[in-house]
């Protein structure tokens, strides 16, 4: 066996010419950073997807990425290769700053609009909606806008459905439980879906970050958490950027606790960790 080769699972080899392949395509397409190391994780990230195509060499798969004009099989390929992880509540802070502050903030306001971009298979979505629909009465909540994208159709796919093991649930209290989802029956048993009365509520659609998304309207509070994390520095810069064009003055932008903005120029101003804001532009 060649020294450079790198065995994973019987068959299944990424060799390094391919792998930089596969950098050059990831970073090139959705602006993640793949670093050298995770050969092994990538193969057998690929291998499920190869063999669906009755293939066993990464450079024939990589040779219909490329021969794909519709782009479906590179959107698979960016699919296998990004971390979906997520949960309900995650980083609950964010949620006691978006009851406690943002939404007395805005409270004159008849519409609130919030993003959450990067929301991965939906659980920081509803966990924002489930959030809102506690703090706001009907009229309120009926002038909520919350869009949610992802690049990965798998995870987006999970979302719209809005169906999870119950085992997910754990993070929520009982009474959201049954406020907000439904239990699986027959087949379903183990299982639970968010209730239509409020799946409907979130609008999911596909978006790639490094592509221009000035049809977004104008957001008041804009989530991309853990989601740069995966960027470098010149890409996370041109995104927090962007992110600032798309907040309404005064509006806030709350990323991953392990994440930061710092050395970075934008005009948002820091608020408290993890949590920044647009100025809202008055005077004193
Ligand atoms: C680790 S998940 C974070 C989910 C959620 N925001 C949270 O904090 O729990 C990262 C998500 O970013 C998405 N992502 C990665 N690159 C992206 C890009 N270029 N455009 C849009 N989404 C991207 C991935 O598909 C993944 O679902």
């Amino acid at each position: 066996m060649p020294p450079e080769t790198i065995p994973v699972i019987a068959g299944q080899t990424v060799q390094p010419v391919e792998y930089r392949k596969i950098q050059s395509l990831t970073y090139q397409v959705a602006g993640i950073d793949l670093r050298d190391g995770k050969e092994a994780l990538v193969a057998s990230r690929l291998h499920k997807r190869m063999r669906e195509l009755g293939l066993t060499d990464v450079s024939r798969y990589l040779h219909v990425v490329e021969a794909d004009r519709t782009g479906l099989e590179l959107i698979t390929l960016i699919d296998a290769l990004t971390t979906n992880f997520t949960s309900f509540l995650r980083e609950p802070q964010h949620f006691d700053f978006l009851r406690g502050v943002i939404v007395p903030a805005l409270s004159m306001h008849d519409s609130l609009r919030i993003w959450s971009a990067g929301c991965s298979t939906g659980e920081e979505p509803y966990s924002i909606l489930f959030h809102l629909a506690q703090a706001l009465e009907g009229k309120r909540l009926a002038g909520v806008e919350l869009l949610a994208t992802d690049i990965s159709t798998r995870a987006l796919g999970v979302a719209s459905s809005g169906i999870y093991p119950a085992e997910r649930m754990k993070e929520l209290p009982e009474a959201w439980r049954k406020r907000f989802f439904q239990r699986g029956v027959g087949e379903q048993e183990g299982m639970v879906r968010v209730r239509e009365e409020w799946r409907s509520r979130v609008r999911f659609r596909r978006l790639n970050l490094m592509e221009e998304f000035n049809s977004v309207p104008a957001m008041n509070v804009i989530f991309c958490r853990n989601v740069m994390i995966y960027f470098d520095k010149p890409t996370q810069q041109r995104l927090v950027r962007r992110f600032a064009e798309r907040l309404e003055p005064g509006g806030w932008l709350l990323i991953g606790h392990s994440e930061g903005l710092m050395g970075m120029e934008h005009e948002l101003t820091y608020v408290m960790p993890a949590v920044y804001r647009k100025p809202s532009g008055r005077k004193g």
